[in-house]
């Protein structure tokens, strides 16, 4: 498993001219594998969770800005039903990867994946993600919009990410004290550009013009690796003959569509972005 560049256009940068024509990049059904939640064959930890921390976060850059475009055209009157339906969906796209990335085991996480983002910055945050920003609002409930009838399905969305930020933080960091935290800078300070570099240089994301179809290609792409590594590794993977699960059944609660609908939800994300997109280029 090896993560791949990620290109991705500016934060508040239209998608490349001129106008694509339509396209059915990642329109078409496909067949997903069943995975395991126990993986059976011994893994290789420092690639596996590499690429996993690597590709999970990726995945969410994606989704966060197949919000945004919604986002952005809805700022006072409700977006419709596919597009509610495509924001719910997005937004348990990104717990399914907060999910997967956290896969790592505990004592992996703090001696490589944690102390390669403090080395990368001793702030390093999730709160200096360039794409997180323009959504950020919606986790909040901040649009008018938000709290009506049609908005359920949303709602039940971004609570159940917000318990599954939670329960992995604490999940792999048990005092609870992010990098930021423990550092000098306290949440809330405003983020320069320089952090957000940091931050999508660390992630393997570079910044320029791309057009609609190639950034669902890429998710595309993402997606049917990570069914591969599922299918083949499991969830929770063989790690010197041990399983570190993170969420199990016991302690799944409403993260529980979770466990098993990693790949049915990003599928199921990228579709809608796909077709929400042609149909906005055919209107
Ligand atoms: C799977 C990886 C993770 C992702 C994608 C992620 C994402 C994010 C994002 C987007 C924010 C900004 C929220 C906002 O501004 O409203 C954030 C903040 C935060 N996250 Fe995470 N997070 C991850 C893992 C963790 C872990 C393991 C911890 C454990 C300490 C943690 C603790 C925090 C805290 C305390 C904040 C508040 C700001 C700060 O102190 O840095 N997160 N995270």
């Amino acid at each position: 498993m090896q993560p791949q560049l990620l290109f991705m256009p500016q934060v508040g940068h239209p998608y490349q001219r001129p106008a694509e024509p339509p396209h059915t990049a990642g329109t078409a059904e496909r067949e997903l594998p069943e995975y395991d939640l126990l993986g059976a064959r011994p893994v290789d930890a420092q690639r596996l969770f590499w690429y996993r921390w690597i590709a999970g976060h990726q995945i969410s850059f994606v989704l966060w800005r197949a919000m945004g475009d919604i986002l952005w055209r809805h700022p006072d009157d409700p977006p419709g039903d596919r597009e509610l339906d495509a924001l719910a969906t997005c937004i348990d796209g990104y717990s399914a990867m907060l999910l997967y990335s956290a896969t790592v085991p505990r004592a992996h996480y703090h001696a490589h994946t944690r102390a390669r983002m403090a080395l990368q910055h001793p702030s390093f945050s999730g709160a200096w993600a360039p794409d997180y920003r323009p959504v950020r609002r919606i986790f909040r409930g901040r649009f008018p919009w938000q709290g009506g009838r049609s908005c359920e399905a949303l709602d039940e969305a971004i609570a159940r990410n917000g318990v599954t930020h939670d329960h992995i933080a604490n999940h792999l960091v048990p005092d609870g004290r992010s990098l930021l935290q423990q550092s000098a800078g306290a949440p809330g300070v405003s983020v320069s550009r320089e952090k957000e570099d940091l931050y999508d240089n660390f992630f393997l994301t570079v910044r320029r013009p791309v057009g609609h179809t190639e950034l669902v290609a890429q998710l595309d792409t993402r997606v049917a690796e990570v069914a591969t590594d599922l299918a083949h590794n499991g969830l929770y993977p063989d790690v010197d003959g041990r399983h570190h699960p993170v969420v199990t059944w016991q302690s799944a609660g409403v993260m529980e569509p979770l466990l098993t609908g990693v790949l049915r939800v990003l599928d199921r994300a990228t579709r809608l972005m796909a077709h929400l997109r042609l149909e906005e280029v055919r209107s």
